[in-house]
């Protein structure tokens, strides 16, 4: 018996970004894992030593790029219906202006692959990691880069024509914007509120340019994945007003100057920030293992939120870090219940793609952290679903979640 039912036609899935999972890519994020500065940065972080070098390069990463078939068929196993996945811009135009048919036609095979195990794909075209040479000319910082992006775009939509019906231009703009030039942690580790600024600006303009040409191919739809955080307020006008202003700067600024150019909005859903005396200050009763509250309750807040926008809503992202799958069956099951009770209240959400897949190299974290439905064993690149994705297969192959489901959660040991 299903306590919480699902719309018709509800998307199932999981997602995945190229760098994170393919292996053997050549981009500006690999070419900085080695480079020196990051390498003393490590060390003297004492991170070589605790965790060893081979997990801050991501190599062969998870090895998806050959092992794409039977990751799917995995996926296909476990109930999904739908996956997200990005396509590396390095490899489509690893020199200006000269495209490689191989790596399109790659993709072309992923995809049709996709579409014969009837699942449907959503196609991230940029996930954060650049060819070297438009990094060498200054990356999202150089106007020039936004018709790079575009003239990418247009290519490898004739390419895949007819194959894809949803299209992701950019990956949570924001948060690559500030932890690339802002805070100076991620390539090019600039610290700088002016070049913030200047590239979040050229990644509006990419989108904007990039939905028209993409909006040329018949009957798709094109959208951003936006990483928006649930912001609360300690009951004082201090707090309350901050509030309001993060909200509108992170939250919704970006979605505002593309408002008239995106036909779904991607939600990404990891935080909330609770403002007390003008800090974050979370009570953090559950976290995952780097540290991030869980606090599922925030996603039907940052949904709400959306509805305004009249837009149907893509859930992009929403997962945790959890390598002895403690938590994550909890967290799909409570965060899902508040995803019900957001379209209860009317927000049009058509889709849940969990993060991730499969384990992946977490960024600058690389590959400690494990995000996956399925357990990747590096050493073998073999894969092993966790408990958890049982549980999520039942939601998805029942459109919703039952009350035996409800119940095995109950009894999990926390
Ligand atoms: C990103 C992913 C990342 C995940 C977990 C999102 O911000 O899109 O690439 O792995 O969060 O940190």
């Amino acid at each position: 018996m299903l306590v919480y039912k699902f719309p018709e036609g509800f998307y199932w899935g999981a997602s995945t970004s190229s760098h994170q999972v393919e292996g053997g890519n050549y981009n500006n994020w690999s070419e900085w894992e080695k480079s020196q500065r990051r390498i003393n940065h490590l060390k003297e972080q004492g991170k070589i030593e605790q965790l060893g070098m081979e997990n801050f390069l991501s190599g062969k990463a998870a090895g998806h790029y050959d092992l794409y078939k039977e990751d799917y068929e995995l996926a296909k196993k476990l109930g999904h219906n739908a996956a997200r996945f990005s396509i590396e811009w390095s490899r489509i135009e690893p020199e200006e202006g000269k495209f490689d048919e191989k790596a399109l036609q790659k993709y072309l095979d992923i995809l049709s692959f996709l579409r014969e195990l009837k699942i449907e794909p959503f196609v991230t075209l940029w996930h954060w990691t650049l060819p070297v040479w438009i990094a060498d000319i200054g990356g999202w910082e150089n106007p020039k880069t936004v018709e790079y992006f575009v003239r990418y775009a247009q290519k490898t939509a004739e390419y895949l024509e007819g194959k894809v019906d949803v299209w992701i231009t950019i990956n949570e703009p924001e948060i690559f914007s500030t932890f690339s030039y802002y805070k100076g942690i991620w390539p090019p580790q600039k610290k700088s509120l002016f070049s913030y600024l200047k590239v979040l600006n050229n990644l509006i303009r990419a989108h904007k340019k990039s939905y028209i040409i993409l909006k040329q191919f018949p009957n798709c739809e094109v959208g951003i994945a936006k990483n928006n955080i649930y912001y609360e307020a300690q009951k004082n006008i201090l707090d309350e007003s901050l509030v309001k202003i993060y909200r509108w700067w992170w939250n919704f600024y970006f979605l505002n100057r593309v408002a008239k150019f995106q036909d779904f909005i991607g939600l990404n859903f990891y935080f909330r920030n609770k403002i007390k005396w003008g800090k974050v200050a979370n009570e953090n009763l559950k976290t995952s293992d780097i540290g991030w509250e869980l606090f599922p309750e925030g996603i039907y807040h940052v949904l709400k939120e959306l509805k305004k926008y009249k837009k149907p809503i893509y859930i992009t992202e929403n997962g945790l870090a959890d390598a002895n799958d403690k938590h994550r069956a909890e967290f799909i099951v409570e965060s899902l219940k508040f995803v019900h009770k957001a379209i209860e209240h009317g927000v049009d959400v058509k889709a849940y793609l969990h993060w991730s897949l499969i384990d992946n190299f977490e960024w600058d974290s690389g590959f400690a952290p494990r995000f996956g439905l399925v357990e990747v064993e590096y050493s073998t690149l073999k894969r092993k679903p966790r408990d958890s994705a049982f549980i999520y297969k039942d939601i998805a192959q029942n459109n919703g979640i039952s009350k035996d489901i409800l119940q095995k959660i109950k009894k999990q040991p926390q």
